[in-house]
C-alpha cells in the first residue's frame, strides 16, 4: 500500500527535509583534500542533534545486509555505489569523488537525501557522470506529477542515463518515504516490469535517487558486509531527493 501524506505531514516532511539539505551543504563545504569522511560523519551527528533530530541510517535494521548500520553518513568514494561507511583511514584526495547520503526524522516524518561531491579538479568523463546523474534525477523529478505513473518516474532516469553511455545500478532502489524512512513502492532507476506501474497521485513522497555507473552496471559488496562497490572498479554516483506529488506539480521537499 502507497500511503499518501496529508498536507500538514507534507509540512512536516519539509521540515526533515530542508534540514537534511542544510546538513549537506555544510558537509559539501567541508570536502578538500585531506578531511576524512570521519571527520564529515562527527560533523553530521552533531548538527543533527543540535537540530533534535534523530539520524535515520544509524541503527537502521537492513535485512539484506543481516544488521543495523552504524552511522549517520553513508560515504561512498570513486567506485563505491553506496553505503560506503565513514572512517578516520579514509582520507579525501585531488580527484575522487565522494558520495553523501543521510537521513533524518523530525516530529515522526523522515528526509532522505544524497549528493556526489567532486574533491578538487576531476576529469571530464567524471565530471559527465556526475552532471549526467543528477540531470536524471532532475527529469525523473519532473515527472512527478498527478495521472503520470511509477514508470514514467523510473524510465526517465534509465533513458536519460543510457543515452549518456552510462550505466543504472539494479541492485539498489529508490522508495516511498514518510513516517517510515523506506516505505512502498519500490523505485528502480529503470523500468522494471515485474513490478506494478501504479498511477502518481497528491500526497505521494518518493525517494528518487539514481545510482549511476560509468562502466557496467555489475555491483558487489565488500567483506565489510556493507560497502557497494561496482564490479569493474569504474566510478559510480549518486544523487538523491524526496520529492511530493501536488496538485501544483513536484514538491522537492529536500532542498529550498
Ligand atoms: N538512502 C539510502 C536508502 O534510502 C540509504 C539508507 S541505508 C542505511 O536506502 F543503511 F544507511 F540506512
Ligand atoms: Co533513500
Amino acid at each position: 500500500m502507497i500511503v499518501r501524506k496529508s498536507p500538514e505531514d507534507l509540512e512536516k516532511m519539509r521540515r526533515s527535509g530542508l534540514l537534511v539539505w542544510q546538513v549537506l551543504r555544510e558537509l559539501e563545504s567541508m570536502i578538500e583534500e585531506g578531511i576524512t569522511t570521519l571527520d564529515m560523519e562527527k560533523a553530521a551527528e552533531r548538527m543533527f542533534r543540535d537540530a533534535g533530530a534523530r539520524p535515520a541510517f544509524k541503527g537502521y535494521y537492513v535485512p539484506a545486509a543481516g544488521a543495523a548500520y552504524p552511522f549517520v553518513l553513508c560515504t561512498s568514494v570513486n567506485e563505491e555505489v553506496v553505503h560506503g561507511m565513514p572512517s578516520a583511514r579514509r582520507v579525501l584526495k585531488k580527484g575522487d569523488i565522494i558520495s553523501i547520503d543521510t537521513g533524518a526524522e523530525l516530529e515522526g516524518f523522515y528526509g532522505d537525501s544524497a549528493i556526489t561531491v567532486p574533491v578538487g579538479e576531476v576529469d571530464a568523463r567524471t565530471q559527465e557522470l556526475l552532471r549526467t546523474t543528477r540531470e536524471a534525477l532532475e527529469q525523473a523529478i519532473e515527472k512527478m506529477r498527478p495521472g503520470n505513473r511509477l514508470f514514467d518516474v523510473c524510465g526517465a532516469i534509465e533513458n536519460h542515463v543510457t543515452s549518456r553511455g552510462f550505466s543504472v545500478v539494479r541492485e539498489y532502489v529508490g522508495h516511498g518515504i514518510g513516517s517510515r524512512l523506506h516505505e512502498e513502492p519500490q523505485v528502480p532507476n529503470y523500468v522494471d516490469r515485474r513490478n506494478e506501474n501504479p498511477r502518481l497521485k497528491e500526497g505521494m513522497v518518493l525517494a528518487i535517487e539514481p545510482m549511476v555507473n560509468a562502466g557496467a552496471p555489475g555491483t558487489r559488496v565488500l567483506s565489510d558486509g556493507w560497502t557497494a562497490v561496482t564490479r569493474d572498479g569504474s566510478r559510480s554516483a549518486h544523487f538523491e531527493h524526496c520529492v511530493a506529488v501536488t496538485s501544483n506539480g513536484p514538491w522537492v521537499l529536500t532542498r529550498p
